[in-house]
């Protein structure tokens, strides 16, 4: 399972976002709306990888405008950042879920599925070529970093890594929907945290 024979050798983000709506790199397209590629500035200087699309990225086709894109473009607000300096994707294309019910409920998306749409994001990170990648989680992590990525332990702080448009800056911080998840009590925290490491992201790039 591979996206790799899809991915054109040559053109920008619109190029590589055309090819990918007929991607067939894993199991993944079939029961999905649609293919959810990146958006944002193609001269973006912050990259953002999220996990996969949820449930209205797939109905509308682009990432992070469900509940935790809400989150993330708060965050981003408050940390300063400019829609400019912005392109937002994520590891996996396609949105993976079960039915519960009328209702479908989001799937983490396995090790053969991230591997196998690992050379749309490494495309876009090529392509776009940033000064600085933000690892939202634990999936974007392993699929840039490594299995032994751990959020908890990287987050927060600047790293110098090898990524595919060559050695760039890497912070790391927690998936949005993981702070929908934190209880009251915590949240408002957990919210504040992430702002913090946004905010470092741009301090970085500015
Ligand atoms: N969660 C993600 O990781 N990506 C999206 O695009 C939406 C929700
Ligand atoms: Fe292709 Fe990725 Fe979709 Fe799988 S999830 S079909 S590899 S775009």
């Amino acid at each position: 399972m591979s996206a790799a024979e899809y991915v054109p050798p040559a053109g920008g983000i619109a190029e590589l976002r055309a090819a990918a709506q007929d991607c067939h790199g894993c199991e993944l397209w079939e029961p999905a709306t649609q293919t959810v590629f990146g958006a944002g500035s193609p001269g973006a200087k912050i990259l953002l990888v999220g996990e996969q699309p949820g449930d209205a990225e797939d109905q509308r086709g682009l990432p992070f405008v469900g509940p935790a894109g809400k989150v993330l473009q708060k965050g981003l607000d408050e940390a300063g950042a400019d829609r400019s300096m912005l392109y937002v994707t994520n590891a996996v294309k396609h949105f993976r879920f079960t039915w519960q019910g009328k209702r479908r409920l989001h799937q983490t998306p396995d090790a053969g599925n991230v591997n196998a749409c690992r050379p749309w994001l490494e495309a876009e990170i090529a392509r776009v070529d940033p000064e600085l990648v933000v690892v939202l989680g634990a999936t974007a992590g392993k699929s840039l970093l490594g299995s032994g990525f751990r959020v908890t332990k990287e987050r927060g702080v600047v790293q110098e890594r090898d990524t595919p448009a060559g050695r760039r800056r890497v912070l790391a911080t927690i998936h949005p929907s993981a702070i929908l998840r934190m209880d009251a009590d915590v949240r408002d925290q957990g919210y504040a945290d992430f702002v913090a490491d946004l905010r470092t992201a741009v301090a970085a790039v500015s």
